[in-house]
């Protein structure tokens, strides 16, 4: 199916929840951005004056709030990789009131699915006051971050109503991966030009469709080991750690859990005191460097009673693992580890009996700071 911007695409079908289709949607939306942004050769389409005005600044500065924050994480990898250009990853309401020092020539890109986030918007204000270029990655066309940002780059991925932010956080992070990939090879790096991302982004829709097709495991995990318990951990190192924190998001805001996403190497310094008998632990296993060692750190809270689950690459997978991923560019892979987290605080609040697409106290878009 196709992904429109018009008011059917935001109609629930069959659905319970949005947020159940717009997990739904992801392949599809994956499959819209190479289409939207890769030509046959699977070269980015992506404008050339930006890719200048970026070429020519010596940091990047990612801003954003919440899940869009956390996509922001995943993207400055990116950036640090293919594109060689120093990234960092700031939340927009602290940037904007402790503006750390900055490089003499800045690029800022601002992460939305709204457009309309004020604290974002209250760093663009004085990034503009000062003639930095930036750059607005956002679902939502024309909106406020769109309009005042010199660029503008659309995720195409159809209305997301649930307030949990789904289908947003993986068109963000493959919208990422094409300026990475595209201003990498502007400035002629070897990785950028290595790196197929047409093939890689129809494995991870593949991959995704494979998770959401078998949703029910993810539902029955849920009844064994999410329903009850108070909090929970999600731990991994690097880029797993990255989608520890959005998953541990997820897990809070519509289920309740109190949730905490965890450097495994962390949890040790003080936060292991709160494991107890029956804590879900879930460990996210995708790196080569690092599954080893987040593996022993998953056995040190099972030695402390923690029930241990995992969401693991499928060349890193051993007999127990809970959730195997397809295999795809380890950079990538948080397209995909997400997925099941998602899912998996799907089932927790639709077990809990609670209204998954308006969780208490939130708003989709917030427009106050
Ligand atoms: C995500 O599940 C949240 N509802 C929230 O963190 C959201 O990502 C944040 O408010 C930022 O919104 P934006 O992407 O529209 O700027």
């Amino acid at each position: 199916f196709t992904v429109d911007m018009d008011a059917n695409a935001a109609d629930k079908g069959a659905y319970p929840f949005y947020m159940l289709k717009e997990i739904d949607e992801q392949p599809a939306v994956m499959r819209r951005l190479v289409s939207e942004y890769l030509d046959a050769d699977g070269q980015p389409m992506v404008e050339e004056q930006m890719l200048a005005d970026i070429a020519d600044a010596d940091h990047i500065y990612i801003i954003g709030a919440g899940t869009s924050y956390h996509a922001g994480l995943v993207g400055a990898r990116m950036f640090e990789k293919f594109a060689k250009t120093p990234t960092t990853v700031h939340v927009s309401s602290e940037f904007a009131y402790e503006q750390p020092l900055l490089s003499a020539k800045p690029f800022f890109i601002f992460l939305s699915q709204s457009g309309e986030t004020a604290d974002s918007r209250e760093v663009l204000v004085n990034v503009n006051k000062n003639h930095w270029p930036s750059l607005t990655i956002t679902n939502v066309d024309k909106s406020t971050l769109s309009r005042e940002a010199t660029y503008t780059m659309l995720l195409f991925a159809g209305p997301e109503i649930a307030v949990a932010s789904t289908k947003a956080y993986t068109a963000q992070i493959a919208v990422e991966a094409v300026l990475a990939k595209a201003l990498g090879e502007y400035l002629k790096s070897e990785d950028a030009k290595d790196f197929d991302l047409k093939h890689e982004l129809a494995t991870v829709a593949n991959g995704m469709q494979a998770i959401t097709d078998s949703k029910d495991k993810l539902e029955e995990i849920v009844s064994h080991y999410l329903s009850k318990p108070r909090n929970a951990f999600y731990i991994g190192r690097g880029v797993d750690w990255a989608v520890s924190l959005e998953a541990a998001l997820k897990l809070k805001e519509i289920s309740y859990v109190q949730a905490e996403g965890f450097a495994s190497g962390e949890l040790k310094h003080g936060t292991i005191a709160l494991i107890e008998k029956g804590t879900p632990v879930i460990g996210i296993i995708t790196q080569d460097r690092t599954a080893g060692l987040t593996r022993s750190n998953l056995e040190e809270t099972q030695a402390r009673g923690a029930s241990i689950l995992t969401i693991v690459s499928r060349h890193l997978a051993k007999e127990d693992d809970t959730v195997i991923l397809p295999d795809v560019n380890p950079y990538l892979t948080p397209l995909l580890s997400v997925v099941p987290a998602q899912l998996l605080a799907y089932y927790t609040s639709l077990g809990k009996g609670l209204d998954v697409d308006k969780p208490r106290n939130l708003a989709k878009s917030v427009t106050v700071q």
